[in-house]
């Protein structure tokens, strides 16, 4: 009688279980194999037509055979479904909106671009840069700043304390590091302050409890309001183009008098507030025992704030999410 080759028979389910894409494939493979219309069954066929003997020894065989295509069938199908699960879990693990592979490159965040653009603007006419701690003493925050605990503005922003005695909070403007520089310096001063700020405001479109200011000062002998005009003039169109217009607003600073707002006309027509600006009060200049005969100017640019207008973002947050679709637009 001859016998299929039954090696050959196990030898192609092997090749064809290799090949399989879809789970669905199992049950097609088995159908294949040993099924009405597979080999094994052509085989059983005959099984009738052999002697009692070989009906038995070779009925048994095709039994083995059919055990052992299923069983290397359902080993395959289990083999398959644990990879394609544990690919897929190993998908979800990583953040897959980060292809790490082909991003090698990094750069700054926009928000410190433009904070080195702004400081590169003021270095180029002479000024220096200074810092200070984000966690400052109240006198440095107000009192020095001529706002005593009594006036209406410290109100407005006093509530990130750090302690009971309400000595030390959280800075609500870079002003601080004017008072800081001065006692330290002595005039003239002309330096520039970047740095982060803290706020008790609610996050809405254009304001966020934590953001960034640059802080200025000059101070020396004869200097003017329309040094701080020109000063300012030349930082604006330097910043967003030769063609911007500006105007400046008389506002109220407890630190400067006279105080003023710059605001620039945006490309609908609307004016659009910038910075706080003024010459600096001599309450301020006495509290750091400066002479009398030196007086100047100070101002504070909210850093968010110009780079919302000089790239049209029409929401703070973005800012803070680490987006990268956002990100790597600058
Ligand atoms: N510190 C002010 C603020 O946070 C901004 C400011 C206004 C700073 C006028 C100044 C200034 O130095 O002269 O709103």
């Amino acid at each position: 009688m001859a016998e299929l080759n039954f090696d050959k028979v196990l030898a192609s389910l092997k090749l064809r279980l290799n090949e399989i894409v879809d789970e669905a494939e199992f049950d097609d493979v088995l159908k294949e194999y040993t099924g009405k219309d597979s080999l094994l069954s052509v085989e059983r066929k005959k099984l009738s037509t052999l002697s009692k003997d070989d009906k038995k020894t070779y009925g048994e065989k095709l039994n083995n055979v059919n055990n052992s295509i299923t069983s290397n069938i359902k080993k395959a199908e289990q083999e398959f479904i644990n990879k394609k699960y544990t690919s897929l879990e190993n998908e979800e693990n990583e953040d897959i909106t980060i292809d790490w592979i082909t991003r090698s490159g990094t750069h700054r965040h926009v928000i410190s671009q433009v904070m080195d653009e702004v400081v590169e603007i003021f270095a180029s006419i002479g000024y220096k840069v200074a810092f200070g701690p984000e966690v400052e003493t109240s006198w440095h925050n107000f009192d020095a700043l001529n706002t005593p605990d009594w006036h209406p503005a410290r109100y407005e922003s006093d509530t990130l304390y750090t302690d009971h005695n309400l000595e030390t909070l959280l800075r609500t403007q870079t002003s601080t590091v004017q008072i800081r520089h001065m006692e330290n310096n002595d005039p003239p001063v002309y330096i520039v302050a970047p740095g982060r700020v803290f706020r008790s405001d609610q996050l809405d479109a254009t304001h966020s409890p934590v953001f960034h200011q640059l802080e200025g000062l000059a101070i020396d002998k004869n200097l003017k309001f329309t040094d701080l005009k020109g000063t300012l003039e030349y930082f604006v169109k330097q910043f967003f183009g030769e063609n911007i217009e500006t105007k400046f607003i008389p506002h109220f600073f407890p630190f400067t008098e006279p105080s003023a707002e710059v605001l620039v006309k945006w490309n609908n027509g609307e004016w659009l507030e910038i910075l706080g600006c003024g010459m600096v009060d001599p309450n301020v200049l006495d509290h750091v025992g400066y002479s009398k005969e030196y007086q100047g100017f100070a101002w504070g640019v909210g850093i968010e704030r110009l780079a919302m207008l000089k790239y049209q973002i029409d929401h703070i947050k973005n800012f803070y999410e680490n987006d990268l679709r956002f990100l790597e637009q600058f």
